[in-house]
């Protein structure tokens, strides 16, 4: 039978499916029944994370479009611009970057993800805190097509409709995980922050007809500014792919409460929360997403939000290589 994705192109750069499984360590130390973990951190390409299932469907269309770049924008620690150049140097395409200086140390400019861009080639276009990304992000366009480049822009975490739909297809693959492992989960928790993954799972969830809560924990803005993001991408998406009587069914819910100071500023529970997966199951979070989504998750376990819940599964989106510039998250002085 035809699915609802099958027009839009894509191209294969993940290694799928990625491993859903239980999480018995962290869930005897939170005193949760069934816990489990959906590894998009193990997507493999260019070191795994949740970027890469959106970059089969936009590198998909920057070829159809005949391009010969691509430009992108992050921070200087981005996943989704090492991600990003990582494809472009798959397809042989240039790879312009714009980066904003969110810390101006050394060690953030020159390690982790901004090592692995420079790695792949990237060329990066540095702009202050605060500076207008989007407008660096058309000036940048710009300059390369005046210099005759086909350039497609990718847009900020890829987040766009067609970007999205690689959490649609996510969504298919971890309904079908459930489906073999006769397991029913009752709460997905992940991070939210440029709102596709959030909003591509839950369309995903809803055309599949698997009905589970899902909450996303905010990593850049407040818990309402977050919601109203995450639903008007999730309008969109259905839009696009000519449902939008899915929209009207899907409920959204992002949490703003584990945000602490901002966006990529450490809190003292996403330093435990980091700790603690890596103590008790002997994996990597990061600093900047999974670790603050896994603290909203073992606060809702400290102050009973997930009893009567069901089986939770945790969706780790990646983000390692950002610990390398984070060493106090490990105690690191
Ligand atoms: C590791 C990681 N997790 C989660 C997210 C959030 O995903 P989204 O931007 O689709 O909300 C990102 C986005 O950059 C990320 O890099």
């Amino acid at each position: 039978m035809p699915g609802p994705l099958d027009r839009f192109a894509r191209l294969s750069l993940a290694h799928l499916p990625t491993p859903l499984e239980k999480m018995p360590n962290l869930a005897a130390s939170l005193d949760v029944a069934d816990l489990w973990i959906k590894r998009d951190d193990c997507t493999g390409f260019a070191l795994g994370g949740n970027k890469v299932r959106k970059l089969e469907f936009l590198m998909a269309d920057a070829k159809a479009h005949g391009a010969t770049a691509i430009v992108t924008a992050g921070g200087t620690q981005s996943n989704h611009v090492r991600q990003s150049a990582a494809a472009a140097s798959r397809l042989g395409l240039r790879c312009g970057a714009v980066l904003e200086r969110v810390r101006t140390d050394a060690l953030y400019e020159t390690s982790g993800n901004a090592l692995l861009d420079h790695l792949f080639g990237a060329e990066p276009v540095f702009i202050d805190k605060d500076a207008d990304m989007s407008a660096a992000l058309a000036a940048l366009a710009d300059d390369w097509r005046a210099a005759g480049e086909v350039v497609y822009e990718v847009p900020v975490g890829g987040s766009n409709p067609l970007g999205s739909l690689g959490y649609v297809r996510a969504a298919e693959e971890l309904a079908t995980q459930c489906r073999e492992l006769a397991l029913h989960p009752g709460l997905i928790v992940l991070a939210s922050g440029s709102a596709g993954t959030q909003a591509g799972l839950l369309v995903g969830l809803a055309l599949v007809g698997l009905e589970v809560q899902v909450v996303g924990m905010c990593v850049s803005r407040p818990g309402p500014d977050q919601q109203a993001k995450v639903t008007a991408l999730v309008k969109d998406i259905c839009d696009f792919i000519d449902r939008p009587d899915l929209a009207e069914v899907i409920e959204v819910r992002c949490d703003g409460a584990y945000v602490g100071p901002g966006y990529g500023a450490p809190t003292p529970e996403m330093i435990a929360a980091v700790q603690t997966l890596a103590r008790t199951e002997g994996i990597f979070l990061d600093p900047v997403y999974t670790g603050k989504a896994m603290a909203g998750l073992i606060d809702y376990a400290a102050t009973g939000k997930l009893t009567g819940t069901g089986p939770i599964i945790f969706l780790h989106t990646g983000g390692t290589p950002a610990l390398f510039v984070y060493p106090d998250v490990a105690g690191v002085e």
